[in-house]
């Protein structure tokens, strides 16, 4: 469950994309298959880190013609995408990167390479650590993977502390997006990156720094994209990053184009009938993007919006810069606008100096607020940031109870929001035929559920990658429903 505090976006994953097939015919083009090098990925961390996997495989298919592979023992190169957003997932990079060392010693031509946020933070120091790690970057940097490569492939008899140029955490401006590939669709969903880094400082969090300060894509160049996205079939566009809300993008006229007029031009890209949007900050959810729920029917009825404590006094210790009353007015103004919107947050449980009382408040807000579901995590104290200098006198065990206790607030709600479901119509993009009943049909709801509904095989084709009501009539699982299609919406 999305409660857990196991943080389903911090797991390691190879990235879902088509398995490398071998060729059965012993001919010429064997051979030069053959010579075609395989590359396998781990990515840990969030949406960003996932949607810079895939860059980093289309640089270097771009570039090398090099193919993704799910077999670790037939990659030619490694890559580990890293986050360090808590000290679980950064301990897992050394231990995992052991594994590989052990490969790398079977197979001295394996090419290993560390990218995202623990490369970012520790740059050369993987390479002391790791001598057998042969390129380290950044996540402003993938782009320059290809160059990396060669030069560690020109390097391969020197140490790779020793080599020249393998390392490359610098945060180059906005300059990789004008390197990356065109991007290539895989269903009627894509993630398109707006906005790069974070300059909100909170005082816990490390992305500031090993992101780097928020930096804007021109509109133009997002536009494009979502047009490109759009006529390879794509429906629901989710514009990402770090603090979306946060958006100044360059226009042509030299003028800044701020969020909520970015959503109103994505609206108008022909094809994209929804938007979704990942993260947004409560400082910056200004009245004009409520305004847009109100006019854009393709923004979907449902926000994701972090807001860690329901205590005044933990959100200032946080440097969040807001209060629980302007969280909880901007949750009413939408409601105003957006009856039927579904919510669902982001909290640290246990944050330095939480008081009973400051726990009570978080409770509380969980409960008025009836969240869909959310994200829940025990505080990491993160070297380098302010809050790692504060005193924290919360034991472990009383930190781990109140998670605990937070948890099953959550998972109740989110359990009474499916059910809750059943008897309503919820608008769902079609997405495939369910892998295990192939009688039904599945897609998305607004809130994130999967919908689940029995098809007519002649009918397949006309409802996948539609927008259709559906009736649900029953309840699955905490994350899925069923229901009867009603129509076609769009
Ligand atoms: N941009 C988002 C947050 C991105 S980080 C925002 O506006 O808040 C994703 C989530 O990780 C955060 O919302 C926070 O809940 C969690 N997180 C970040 N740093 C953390 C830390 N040091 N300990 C525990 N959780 C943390
Ligand atoms: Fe981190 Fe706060 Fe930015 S949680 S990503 S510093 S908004």
């Amino acid at each position: 469950m999305s409660v857990s505090v196991f943080d389903p976006r911090t797991v390691d994953a190879a990235v879902a994309t088509p398995a490398v097939t071998a060729l059965v015919e012993p001919s010429a083009a064997q051979a030069e298959v053959s010579a075609v090098k395989k590359v396998f990925i781990t990515t840990q961390g969030c949406q960003m880190n996932v949607y810079d996997s895939d860059k980093m495989l289309d640089v270097l298919g771009d570039s090398h013609g090099m193919q993704v592979t799910h077999n670790i023992d037939e990659a030619d190169v490694l890559l580990m995408n890293t986050c360090s957003i808590r000290e679980k997932a950064q301990e897992k990079v050394f231990s995992e990167l052991g594994r590989w060392r052990k490969l790398k010693e079977k197979r001295p031509d394996l090419v290993i390479g560390v990218g995202g946020c623990v490369a970012s933070q520790e740059g050369d120091n993987i390479q002391k650590r790791a001598p057998y790690v042969d390129m380290v970057f950044g996540p402003q940097t993938l782009h320059r993977l290809p160059e990396l490569y060669d030069q560690s492939n020109e390097q391969k008899d020197i140490a790779p502390k020793n080599r020249i140029g393998t390392v490359d955490v610098s945060f180059p401006s906005i300059e990789k997006f004008d390197f990356l590939p065109e991007p290539k669709v895989d269903g009627f969903k894509a993630f398109v990156s707006i906005m790069e880094g974070c300059s909100k400082y909170c005082s816990f969090c490390v992305v500031p720094y090993t992101r780097g300060e928020e930096l804007s894509r021109p509109l133009d160049d997002v536009l494009a994209e979502i047009d490109t996205l759009a006529e390879q079939g794509v429906r629901e566009i989710n514009l990402l990053g770090q603090n979306v809300n946060g958006y100044r993008g360059e226009k042509d006229d030299g003028s800044i184009c701020r969020f909520a007029e970015l959503l109103h031009y994505v609206s108008h890209v022909d094809g994209v009938e929804r938007i979704r949007y990942t993260t947004s900050h409560p400082l910056e959810f200004t009245d004009d993007i409520i305004d847009a729920y109100a006019q854009l029917p393709q923004l979907v009825s449902h926000l994701h919006l972090p807001v860690q404590s329901g205590s005044n006094a933990i959100l200032a210790a946080m440097k969040r810069n807001h209060t629980i009353d302007v969280y909880t007015t901007q949750i009413d103004k939408l409601k105003a606008v957006r009856p039927d919107i579904h919510l669902s947050s982001d909290f640290i449980i246990g944050f330095p100096g939480e008081t009973d009382a400051d726990f009570q408040d978080t409770l509380q807000l969980a409960k008025d607020l009836n969240f869909d579901h959310s994200y829940s995590f025990i505080y990491s104290k993160r070297p380098g940031t302010p809050a790692s200098e504060l005193p924290d006198d919360v034991s472990f065990a009383t930190k781990k109870a109140r998670l605990a206790e937070f948890q099953k607030v959550i998972i109740d709600s989110t359990l009474q929001k499916s059910h809750d479901m059943v008897g309503t119509t919820a608008r769902v993009l079609v997405e495939q035929v369910a892998n295990r009943h192939p009688d039904c049909l599945i897609g998305t709801a607004d809130n994130t559920r999967t919908v689940m509904f029995p098809y007519d095989e002649d009918k397949m084709d006309e409802l996948l990658g539609k927008i259709v009501n559906v009736r649900i009539t029953d309840f699955v699982s905490p994350h899925m429903v069923k229901g009867e299609l009603v129509e076609v919406v769009a």
